[in-house]
């Protein structure tokens, strides 16, 4: 079966590429390279020994879809990766981000032939900052804490809106906590063209090199020792969890479906216990000090997962360590 990859050269969508062809699908990846380098390409046909099918597409355009849908009549399934994803980035320049955003899902969800199983990459900033923990999926979309979180919002809004009630439409919309690590060849993984935004990303550059310090944002949070929690989850179960979503779609029998699910581990992880278990678990030094709160960080956030392990049977598989180790390796590797 044909899977259309939007966002497939990214950092979620090469990992899902790779588990895809492993279960045998045939994938087409559309991506403009806006945050992601041709050279995954290859990397994914040396990880999945196969030739694959990629047009550069900016999704934005709106001929540019319709055309692309026009030429392709063999799509059975899509997972919507494309998205501009720098929080602080967002906040700087809202409008790129919403009209970014917004216009590639709209023009999917209008030229995509009706009934094809639609998967959407979400996120926990929809819930904003959310007061009970775990986060369950009944939690209501909070208040927005960046434009970026706002335009995960709307096309929730719009999926469920003006293509669920209107149409024959079978979607699951994943709304991933943070995910971290790398696939286990060390070929593909993490590579912001910035200066990372993200923990993860950051901490292993500052360990290979090419960054100084690693600041921690804030110790005085009311958690066990003042740092924020997170539920780090590790990008191969977040990949997983995205074929069982596909899968899952196209066995239902209903014209008519759409859920909303927590992509997570369950755990809450503080910025101080993941560099310890990082120290830990590769034996290295993380240089790090401890700076002021940033600008809109929620204290915790961390998912309630049972409802993805009942519609899809997903669980995660990975431990905390096994993510970390598999973090530096993939930084270790783009060194050399
Ligand atoms: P990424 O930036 O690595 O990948 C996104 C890909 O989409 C990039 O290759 C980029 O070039 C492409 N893209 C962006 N706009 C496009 C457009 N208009 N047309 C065609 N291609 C376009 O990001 P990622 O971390 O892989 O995230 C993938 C998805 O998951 C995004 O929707 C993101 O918002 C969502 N998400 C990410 C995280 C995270 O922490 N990484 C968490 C929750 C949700
Ligand atoms: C994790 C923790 C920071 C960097 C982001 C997006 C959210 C969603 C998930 C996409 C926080 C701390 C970080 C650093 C630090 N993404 N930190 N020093 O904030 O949970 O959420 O990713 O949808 O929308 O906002 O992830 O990796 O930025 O931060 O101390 O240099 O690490 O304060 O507690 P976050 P993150």
């Amino acid at each position: 079966m044909n899977i259309l990859v939007t966002g497939g050269l990214g950092y979620i969508g090469s990992h899902v590429v790779v588990c895809l062809v492993e279960n045998g699908y045939d994938v087409i990846i559309l991506d403009n390279l806006s945050n992601s380098d041709i050279s995954v390409l290859s990397k994914l046909e040396k990880i999945t020994n196969r030739k694959l099918n990629f047009k550069e597409i900016d999704l934005g355009i709106e001929d540019h879809v319709k055309d692309f849908f026009k030429k392709n009549t063999n799509i059975e399934g899509i997972i919507h990766f494309a998205a501009l994803k720098s929080v602080g980035e967002s906040v700087r320049k809202p409008n790129k981000y919403f009209q970014n955003n917004l216009n590639a899902t709209i023009n999917i969800l209008k030229y995509m032939p009706e009934k094809v199983p639609f998967v959407f990459s979400s996120s926990c900033t929809v819930y904003g900052s959310a007061m009970k923990q775990p986060i369950n999926e009944s939690t209501p979309h909070g208040i927005a804490e960046s434009p970026y979180g706002k335009t995960k919002q709307l096309c929730e809004k719009l999926i469920n809106k003006k293509f669920f009630e209107s149409k024959n439409f079978k979607g699951i919309s994943l709304r991933y906590f943070n995910p971290i690590g790398a696939h286990q060849s060390g070929l593909i993984g993490e590579n912001p063209k910035n200066i990372p935004e993200n923990l993860m990303p950051y901490l292993t550059q500052v360990v290979g090199g090419r960054r100084k310090v690693l600041t921690i944002f804030g110790d005085d949070y009311d958690t066990k020792d003042g740092t924020c929690i997170r539920d780090y989850i590790h990008i191969m179960d977040l990949a997983e969890a995205h074929i069982k979503a596909i899968d899952y779609l196209i066995n239902i029998k209903v014209t008519k479906f759409l859920e909303f699910l927590n992509i997570g581990t369950g755990i809450g992880v503080s910025v101080l216990e993941l560099v310890k278990t990082f120290e830990k678990s590769t034996g290295l030094k993380v240089n790090y000090s401890i700076g002021k709160r940033r600008p809109g960080d929620i204290e915790k956030a961390y998912a309630q997962t049972n409802k993805a392990k009942q519609i899809l049977g997903w669980k995660p598989k990975y431990t905390l360590t096994n993510a970390l180790k598999s973090a530096w390796n993939w930084e270790k590797k783009s060194l050399i």
